[in-house]
């Protein structure tokens, strides 16, 4: 299962050695790289993502031509890349953890790459619900089926480099989706009850979703769970009944997250009995969020729901007149360690941190390392 290249290291002398562990030591203290530089597969990984703004490398822009503007992009890109961040998203320090290049949005026409090492199906702005509206779960998945198609159809007429079938199979299917079916439904005025009912609605497209990349071959599977989204500061600033817990966020916000997580879970547990020959992986990512926010002092991070790229100042220096990228807009220095981007979006630091969280397998059911993804 491992994807490391071991066997070369013997021969490698003791010199050498030192010099990669202090190179190493360096990587890990001074980066932050700990746990996101260590595996790395000899085969690039071939990866399918579906999901929302949380994994959008350039989807919104590239699909709708909606611009995206610089400082997103600054600390790692140097420019914008239609991510909504200041640098990597979670997707791009997954792919990175197995050497494989950043994904391509499946929507992008002019980029001049291929889809060697997989597409990306996610935008801006998706949630599962409402179908046959761009770019709803669904659409996403019959987007990826006219990939398939087309691809092979290609191989079949000789075209090099386009992932076969063989590829298809061995393949990760990443899903993470949910988080705009529950906000936009508080943000419409929905009450409590009225989100919650919505929920098994919302967990039948996922399942239906998995069930057709199944269906296409697929037999890898990825699933994160909601983050507490009660903790973004745009939702927080824009909430009508502030219902704060004592870190600050949206009791109700983060109680429907929690409720549509065990769906999700009790979800992967049934589908692990159904897709026999299938894995699949659940992600805690509510843990793992909601960790970094209570104990961001610890972890070397400040002002967990302080908005680094926005406007008002204290205390969420959120203002919907005002966001990031848009005239009059202030961002916090480069290097400070907020938590939040632009009131919904994480920075890279916290992208970072987050990454290393998922690829310590803590927090997956079952414990399977991410380099399992490799190609053999
Ligand atoms: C939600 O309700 C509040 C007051 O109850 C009202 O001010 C606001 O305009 C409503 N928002 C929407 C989207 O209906
Ligand atoms: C915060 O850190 C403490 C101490 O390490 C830990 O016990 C607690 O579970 C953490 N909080 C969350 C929400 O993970």
């Amino acid at each position: 299962m491992s994807c490391g290249g071991e066997g070369e290291s013997q021969r490698v002398p003791f010199s050498l050695h030192m010099l990669l562990f202090v190179w190493l030591l360096f990587a890990f203290c001074c980066l932050g790289l700990a746990d996101v530089s260590v595996s790395g597969c000899n085969k690039a990984a071939v990866i399918f993502v579906f999901g929302d703004s949380n994994s959008d490398t350039g989807g919104l822009t590239s699909g709708l031509g909606f611009p995206i503007n610089i400082p997103n992009g600054r600390t790692f890109f140097h420019r914008s890349t239609g991510r909504l961040s200041d640098g990597r998203l979670v997707i791009d320090l997954l792919c990175q953890s197995l050497n494989t290049n950043f994904l391509t949005p499946y929507l992008d026409a002019l980029s001049g790459s291929t889809f060697t090492n997989g597409a990306n199906f996610a935008v801006v702005g998706s949630s599962t619900l409402p179908k046959y509206v761009p770019f709803s779960l669904n659409i996403q998945v019959m987007q990826f089926q006219h990939f398939k198609a087309r691809s092979l159809e290609l191989v079949t007429a000789g075209t090099k480099n386009m992932i076969n079938d063989e590829g298809f199979r061995d393949a990760l299917y990443l899903i993470d989706i949910g988080q705009n079916d529950l906000a936009d439904s508080f943000s419409k005025n929905l009450s409590y009850p009225q989100v919650i009912k919505k929920i098994p609605t919302v967990i039948t497209e996922i399942e239906n979703a998995i069930k057709s990349l199944y269906n296409e071959g697929g037999r890898k599977f990825w699933l994160h769970n909601t983050g507490p989204f009660g903790c973004l500061p745009k939702l927080i600033a824009l909430s009508q009944k502030k219902d704060l817990d004592s870190l600050g966020c949206l009791s109700s916000y983060n109680s429907a997250a929690r409720l549509f997580n065990e769906a999700l879970n009790h979800l992967s547990q049934k589908l692990r009995i159904q897709l026999k020959d299938a894995t699949l992986v659940y992600v805690d990512i509510y843990a793992i969020k909601y960790d970094l926010i209570t104990n961001a002092t610890k972890y070397g991070f400040s002002n967990p729901l302080m908005v680094c790229c926005g406007y008002g100042g204290p205390p969420y220096n959120f203002d919907v007149r005002v966001t990031c990228g848009q005239p009059g807009y202030q961002v916090c220095d480069e290097g400070s360690q907020y938590v939040s981007w632009d009131g919904i979006h994480f920075t890279e630091a916290a992208n970072t941190w987050i990454a290393s969280k998922i690829l310590s397998t803590a927090y997956s059911t079952p414990r399977i390392p991410f380099s399992f993804f490799c190609r053999h």
